[in-house]
């Protein structure tokens, strides 16, 4: 291979050989997403087969942080902050990155708040915010990186398949 093409490479370690798709014009990238949790990005902005946003997925490719990483990539459009919420509870090592005229213009890791209300339901079926109460659920972010969440109300630790739980 020639010098030229291990340069090329280098630069884009984290998708081998180059972009794996066109590149955007505008919209957002979410990298550095947990291997094998693209789907559940997607299904929390959402998108599905009929939505008709253009979108594309990268699934575990190799990543010197993550080991193996997704990406989603989502044209002409921006992420909501309660979106931003929720990829952060099931891929909290993932950045934002916006893209304008094919270029990176802002990059942001996602951030959990201190709690998160009416976003995750406790594991505990006799959970109070179980219950036909009006209580809206509301978690408490012990960790992070990798997540854990504890019921305000029961104590409830939450910290694996999250996805399911998500409201
Ligand atoms: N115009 C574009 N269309 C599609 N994807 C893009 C575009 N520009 C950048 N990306 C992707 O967005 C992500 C961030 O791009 P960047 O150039 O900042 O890469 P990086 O230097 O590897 O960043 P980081 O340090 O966050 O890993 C990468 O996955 C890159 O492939
Ligand atoms: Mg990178
Ligand atoms: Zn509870």
């Amino acid at each position: 291979m020639t010098d030229k093409n291990n340069e090329k490479i280098d630069k884009n370690k984290e998708e081998p050989g180059g972009l794996r798709v066109k590149p955007i014009n505008n919209g957002t990238v979410i990298d550095h997403i947990a291997g094998g949790q693209a789907l559940n990005v997607l299904k929390i902005l959402g998108i599905s087969g009929t939505t008709g946003a253009t979108v594309s997925v990268v699934m575990n490719v190799e990543s010197k942080k993550l080991g193996k990483k997704d990406i989603v990539k989502v044209e002409d459009r921006e992420l909501r902050e309660e979106e931003l919420n929720r990829i952060a509870l099931i891929a909290p090592a993932a950045s934002i990155n916006i893209i304008r005229n094919c270029r990176v213009i802002e990059k942001r890791p996602v951030d959990l708040p201190d709690e998160i209300v009416g976003v995750v339901r406790c594991q505990n079926p006799n959970c109070i915010s179980n219950t036909h109460e009006p209580i809206k659920s509301r978690m408490l972010v012990k960790v992070k990186n990798p997540v854990l969440l504890r019921c305000l109300y029961c104590e409830q630790p939450l910290a694996n398949g999250i996805a399911e739980y998500l409201i």
